[in-house]
């Protein structure tokens, strides 16, 4: 397993194990340096969003760093916004033109509005058949939103992303993706770097001669997972991954599952107000 490792979605496609996250990584300079770090890396997927609004910096860091189009797995995600709107199609044609794309690997619903997500799925399904969208899934959908789009499609997403870290184990959530061959991406999967300062993480990485970050890492990976951590700093990039050269033991990986407490550190899918 390297940087160049890949799960196979639902549908064939091969999606790459660690992508760049770019959430809160700012249009300009600090975007666009974070994507051109990671390319020069090895990365060869990056995960922004429309609403991250950094679409054009990461764009033009992809084909500034010279790699070819399907050199690369571009995922971006649908806003609520647009959503509420019912103007998915088109916000889905402005994320590409910001890109500077004419395709993207994979396109998600970035949060189950309540009344429109089935409606938006449908559009997602459009998209994918087009062409226009590689692979399509979804976002912080929590089994009874799957349930739903089961109900009203027969397209299964190929991805659903979702929080979750060693205080999030979303046991139950991911399992059941998994059990349906949708392929689980935790967002924030450092917690948002505060699971960097638990204690007994930081022993369990020094056993490794590993950072925490890198511990945390991997332990989703070997949980079948896709991780795509955050970082605008080209140190931390880097770092972030060097983890295909260590395992984690059984009894490591069930003492980091013990640390479990359904903490989230971003919003409810079930009472977001965005
Ligand atoms: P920064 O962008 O300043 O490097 P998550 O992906 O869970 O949301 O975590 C992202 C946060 O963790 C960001 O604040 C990021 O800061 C920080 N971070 C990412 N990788 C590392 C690392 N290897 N060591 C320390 N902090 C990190």
């Amino acid at each position: 397993m390297n940087l160049s490792s890949t799960l196979k979605l639902n549908n064939g496609v091969d999606i790459p194990l660690l992508g760049l996250g770019v959430f809160k990584s700012k249009e300009g300079d600090e975007a666009y340096n974070a994507v051109r770090y990671a390319i020069e890396a090895g990365y060869k997927h990056i995960d922004t969003a429309a609403v991250y609004g950094n679409e054009v910096s990461v764009g033009k860091a992809i084909k500034d760093s010279g790699i070819k189009r399907e050199g690369i797995f571009i995922t971006t995600k649908l806003w609520n916004d647009s959503q509420r709107q019912g103007n998915q199609y088109e916000a889905f044609e402005e994320s590409l033109e910001r890109l500077g794309v004419d395709y993207v690997d994979l396109y998600l619903i970035h949060w189950p509005v309540k009344g429109k997500y089935v409606e938006s799925w449908k559009v997602l399904e459009r998209i994918y058949k087009e062409g226009r969208a590689r692979s399509v899934g979804v976002s912080n959908f929590h089994i009874h939103h799957l349930e739903d789009v089961f109900a009203a499609s027969d397209l299964v997403p190929a991805v659903n992303q979702v929080e979750c870290h060693p205080w999030l184990t979303n046991i139950e959530i991911a399992d059941y993706c998994q059990k349906r061959g949708i392929i689980f991406e935790p967002w924030s999967p450092l917690g948002t770097g505060l699971l960097l300062e638990d204690e007994t993480l930081k022993n369990i990485a020094q056993k490794y001669n590993k950072t925490t970050a890198q511990l945390i890492l991997k332990w989703g990976l070997q949980r079948g997972f896709i991780n795509i951590p955050k970082s605008a700093h080209k140190d931390r990039i880097i770092q972030n991954a060097q983890i295909f050269d260590f395992t984690i033991t059984d009894s490591d990986m069930a003492e980091i599952f013990k640390l479990n407490i359904n903490k989230r550190t971003g919003a409810d899918p079930e009472t977001f107000t965005f």
